[in-house]
C-alpha cells in the first residue's frame, strides 16, 4: 500500500497513494479531465460518465481492484484532487499467463514535465515486482512521443504494432505500439 507526501518540482506538496472505492468519484472526475485534454487515452471525455449510476459502478470496480493483492490503482493527489494515476492489472489468470500484468497511466496537462510520470511508473513497477509478475505490458498510440520516450527511459521495449488500432472522431487512424518490460 503506497501513501507518502512529496515535494513536486513545481513547489507544491503532493501525495501519492493507493486508491480504492472511496475515491471512485474523484477518479472519474480525473478521467473526465484527462480524456478531454488529449487523444492519447483509450476513451473520449464524453465516454466518461459522472452520473450516480456510473460512480456506483466505478466504486464496485475499484473495490474489486482494491481487494485483489495482484492489482492496484496508485494516484497522485494535489490536496483532494487526483491529478495523475497508474493502474496495474493482471493480464492473464491462467497459470500459463499469470506472470503478465498491464500498466496504464495518465497525468493532467498542467502537471506534465515534473517527473510525475516517472514516479508513477517507479511505484507501479515496484508493485508489479512485489506481486510476483515477471512481465509488464502496455499499449501506446504511435504519435504519443512523450509516453513512448518515458517508457523507453523506464526500460520498456517495443514488441509490435497494430495498424489503425485507434480511429479518432476527426477521421485519423492511429497505430498502437505494444511495449513490454521483463522484471
Ligand atoms: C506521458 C506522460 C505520462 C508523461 O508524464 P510526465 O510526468 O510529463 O513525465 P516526466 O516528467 O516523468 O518525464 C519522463 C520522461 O518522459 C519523456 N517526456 C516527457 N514529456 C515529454 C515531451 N513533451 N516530449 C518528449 N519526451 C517527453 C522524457 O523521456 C522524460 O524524461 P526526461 O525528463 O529524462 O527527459 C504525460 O505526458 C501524460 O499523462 N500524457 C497524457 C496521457 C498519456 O499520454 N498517457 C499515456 C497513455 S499510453
Amino acid at each position: 500500500m503506497v501513501s507518502e507526501k512529496f515535494l513536486c518540482k513545481n513547489g507544491k506538496e503532493l501525495k501519492i497513494a493507493t486508491i480504492g472505492p472511496k475515491e471512485a468519484e474523484q477518479f472519474l472526475k480525473f478521467m473526465k479531465q484527462v480524456t478531454g485534454e488529449t487523444h492519447f487515452m483509450s476513451r473520449y471525455e464524453d465516454e466518461v460518465n459522472l452520473s450516480d449510476k456510473s460512480i456506483e459502478a466505478e466504486r464496485k470496480r475499484q473495490k474489486i481492484l482494491f481487494e485483489d493483492e495482484r492489482q492496484t490503482m496508485i494516484s497522485i493527489f494535489d490536496e483532494d484532487r487526483i491529478i495523475g494515476n497508474i493502474a496495474i492489472r493482471t493480464q492473464g489468470k491462467s497459470r500459463k499467463t499469470d506472470h503478465r500484468c498491464a500498466m496504464g497511466l495518465g497525468i493532467l496537462k498542467e502537471y506534465h514535465g515534473y517527473g510525475l510520470g516517472t514516479l508513477l511508473m517507479e511505484r507501479g513497477l515496484d508493485f508489479a515486482k512485489e506481486a510476483g509478475y515477471q512481465c509488464v505490458e502496455l499499449g501506446v498510440l504511435a504519435d504519443n512521443v512523450a509516453a513512448r520516450s518515458l517508457y523507453k527511459k523506464m526500460g520498456f521495449e517495443e514488441s509490435g504494432c497494430l495498424p489503425g488500432a485507434f480511429h479518432l472522431d476527426d477521421g485519423r487512424w492511429i497505430d498502437e505500439i505494444s511495449m513490454y518490460k521483463k522484471i
